[in-house]
């Protein structure tokens, strides 16, 4: 994926806190290949890509986040995402989980400087997302899951099924089919990509418009 690109169509209060936060931090697309083989052996991918913060919103609409959800992003990177959600979601809490100590830290660094109440929202772990420890309390999920594949959506989708209060899931690539039971996949998500309605829908990300397959818990 490529690097960063330009926020300056999203010129604004969010944008310019996230770039003081993470000003003069190291980039994250390069990580230590101890890590990478960490991340390789979870059988995910240590290939690295942001959603803009005019993206963030974007999920947001497709989440609707309210005050009682507990938001979690798996798979966190340096946690640009949580700390957008917990400066501008509605959401009780926002929580980053990465297996990369590296992408990881640097999200501490930048959640340090926040504001109180940002690091009362806030929480950044590293971790396994398959193994997802204390994630109970999740309502809404994340998952930048492009490169991952079905062996490894199989295992997100069963441990994601455990969850007693997940509520949505928002996932850049869909679960093969009978990898979430209890969820509804929503009905674009069976729509091709060359959909007018999809093209519309799509996310904005470092690396271009990505499209987001939405699933929610039967009810
Ligand atoms: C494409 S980046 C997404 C960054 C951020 N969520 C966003 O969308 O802006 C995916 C991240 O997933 C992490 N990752 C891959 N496998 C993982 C695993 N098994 N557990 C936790 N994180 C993992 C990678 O290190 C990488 O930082």
């Amino acid at each position: 994926m490529a690097a960063r690109c330009e926020l300056s169509d999203v010129d604004d209060g969010t944008v310019l806190t996230l770039e003081k936060l993470y000003a003069r931090l190291p980039d994250v697309n390069d990580i230590p290949i101890v890590e990478q083989n960490q991340i390789d052996d979870s059988g995910g991918s240590e290939i690295y890509g942001e959603l803009t913060p005019r993206g963030v919103r974007e999920v947001r609409e497709l989440l609707s986040p309210r005050k009682d959800d507990v938001f979690y992003d798996l798979g966190s990177g340096a946690g640009r995402f949580v700390l957008q959600a917990a400066l501008e979601w509605p959401c009780s809490h926002a929580v980053g989980i990465e297996l990369s100590r590296t992408r990881h830290r640097v999200g501490e660094v930048a959640l340090s400087r926040t504001a109180p109440f940002v690091r009362q929202r806030a929480t950044l772990r590293c971790a396994d997302m398959l193994t997802c420890e204390g994630c109970e309390d999740a309502t809404l999920i994340y998952v930048a899951s492009l490169v991952f594949d079905d062996a490894f959506m199989r295992q997100l989708g069963t441990r994601l099924s455990q969850l007693p209060r997940l509520r949505a899931i928002a996932s850049l690539r869909p679960f093969p089919p009978g990898a979430l039971p209890e969820f509804v996949p929503a009905k674009r998500n069976a729509a091709p990509d060359s959909d007018p309605a999809t093209l519309r829908e799509r996310v904005e990300a470092t690396w271009g418009a990505t499209r987001v397959f939405i699933y929610a818990r039967e009810t």
